[in-house]
């Protein structure tokens, strides 16, 4: 993908470039001769433009379309399911429900940033590279505008990234606040009404719709800002442009072809500029949200097998002697759920645990499956610490019958299709220069 935006760049460059060069012939040659003397050279050039770059657009637009877009982030999502699928029980307690959303954000931020980077961050370094080049070989003075907008665009970058993505990152939460605060009275709307606390809730939705307003209004002065900065330094470069280049060209120093190049360079830098700048906040806003995936991802799992673990079938069939040796356990935190507890279950015995809710049943038979790892004592299967067998083969010597089995069994099963991850903070609204050659990604 990246060889094929330089490729694109490159050629676009060098279409500018022949244009200059075909002024520069024009006026140079009568019509009677110009065809015979020229004709080779716009021949070559047709086959650039009809043959040549269809075909490096479609190279491009297949491997990012047919290739990239779908294919990529399903892998990602692939693996991380999979790793995500040997965390412990304990991990999934905690980020319950924010962990699928998490998953899929975080895939389709990988792939924008990638794909920000190699193609629209290459396409605009070989572009800009192109253009310098270009203008300092007409003329080494011509190329002085272009560093110098060049330098105080990278600056205003600097000055308006962070803060763009500042303010979209506090709208965002501010954004759920309001949301939430609504959908909570809607939900509720029976107490609400009971209470007669309309008025409370009008407050309370009024302050986050408040809250929300002054986010906006904070990032359209920061627009406007920018825009308006991003415009005049447009406006000063085509000034210095064509006047350095009429200069130069009074001086005898650069051609009309040379003008005319530059001038196109400026009009097209003009269209490019906004775009690069909203491209380069997505891009920054997309290493956010993988940052913050990975944190809550790529985190080693606390429950695994120990290095030298085997099957616990390695010695024979398994008998079903089962032993609780002075067992501690409180979930990681302080105060005892489960305190020294010695439990002999023999082959084939049936036995009952009763007590109230809480004592802590459940958790025994978590610590059983090695749901969680014991604190204290140890577990022995047939005599086997269950912490030195794999996790696999013990989770499979051992049949459960959990109330969610039961209950599906009396109720009918239901199925809870995985919700459609909440909407990509940032991927919807962003709008491009018109007539940019970039794509939609979807
Ligand atoms: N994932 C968890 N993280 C932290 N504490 C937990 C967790 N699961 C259970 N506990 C706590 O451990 C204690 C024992 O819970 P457990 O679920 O084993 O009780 P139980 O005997 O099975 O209760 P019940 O009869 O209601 O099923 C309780 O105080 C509970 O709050
Ligand atoms: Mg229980």
């Amino acid at each position: 993908m990246a060889v094929l935006t330089s490729a694109i760049a490159v050629t676009e460059v060098a279409l500018y470039a022949f244009t200059g060069s075909i002024v520069d012939r024009l006026s140079s040659h009568t019509p009677a001769t110009f065809l015979q003397e020229e004709g080779w050279k716009f021949a070559l050039m047709a086959l650039v433009v009809l043959l040549v770059m269809p075909a490096l657009n479609l190279l491009s637009a297949l491997v990012i379309h047919q290739t990239l877009l779908g294919n990529f982030p399903m892998r990602i999502r692939w693996r991380v399911h999979r790793y995500l699928l040997r965390q412990s029980m304990g991990y999934f307690h905690e980020f319950a429900g924010r962990i699928a959303t998490k998953l899929m954000q975080t895939s389709l931020a990988v792939r924008e940033t990638v794909i920000k980077l190699l193609d629209v961050g290459n396409y605009v370094v070989v572009y800009f590279g192109g253009a310098l080049i270009v203008a300092a070989s007409a003329d080494w003075r011509l190329m002085l505008p272009f560093a110098a907008w060049l330098l105080a665009y990278a600056v205003l970058l600097r000055y308006a990234i962070p803060r763009l993505n500042k303010v979209a990152q506090e709208q965002a939460d501010a954004r759920s606040t309001m949301t939430g605060r609504i959908v909570d009275s809607y939900t509720n709307i029976a107490t609400v009404k009971l209470f007669s606390h309309s008025h409370r809730e009008e407050d309370y939705a009024r302050e986050s719709m408040g809250l929300f307003l002054g986010t906006v209004h904070r990032q359209m002065r920061l627009t406007t800002i920018v825009n308006v900065s991003n415009d005049t330094l447009n406006m000063l470069l085509l000034f210095a442009v064509a006047a350095t280049g009429i200069t130069l060209w009074m001086d005898n120093a650069v051609s009309v072809g040379a003008i005319a190049v530059a001038i196109a360079f400026v009009l097209r830098l003009m269209g490019m500029s906004q775009w690069i700048m909203w491209e380069m906040s997505a891009l920054f806003e997309n290493i956010g949200t993988v940052q913050d995936g990975i944190n809550s991802i790529a985190l080693p799992a606390t429950v695994d097998d120990a290095p030298d673990a085997k099957a616990i079938t390695a010695r024979g069939p398994v008998r079903g002697d089962i032993r609780f040796e002075h067992v501690t356990f409180h979930y990681g935190k302080q105060g005892g759920v489960i305190e020294g507890l010695d439990l002999h279950v023999r082959p084939g015995e049936k036995v009952g645990l009763v007590g109230r809710s809480g004592a802590g049943k459940s958790t025994l038979i978590n610590l059983l499956l090695r749901f969680y790892d014991r604190e204290g004592g140890a577990i022995r299967i047939d005599g086997t610490d269950i912490a030195t067998v794999t996790w696999d083969s013990l989770r499979a010597a051992i049949g459960v019958v959990t109330w969610t089995h039961l209950a599906a069994a009396s109720f009918g099963a239901r199925q809870h299709p995985l919700r459609p991850p909440g909407r990509q903070r940032g991927r919807a609204g962003r709008c491009r220069a018109p007539g940019q050659r970039r794509r939609l990604h979807p």
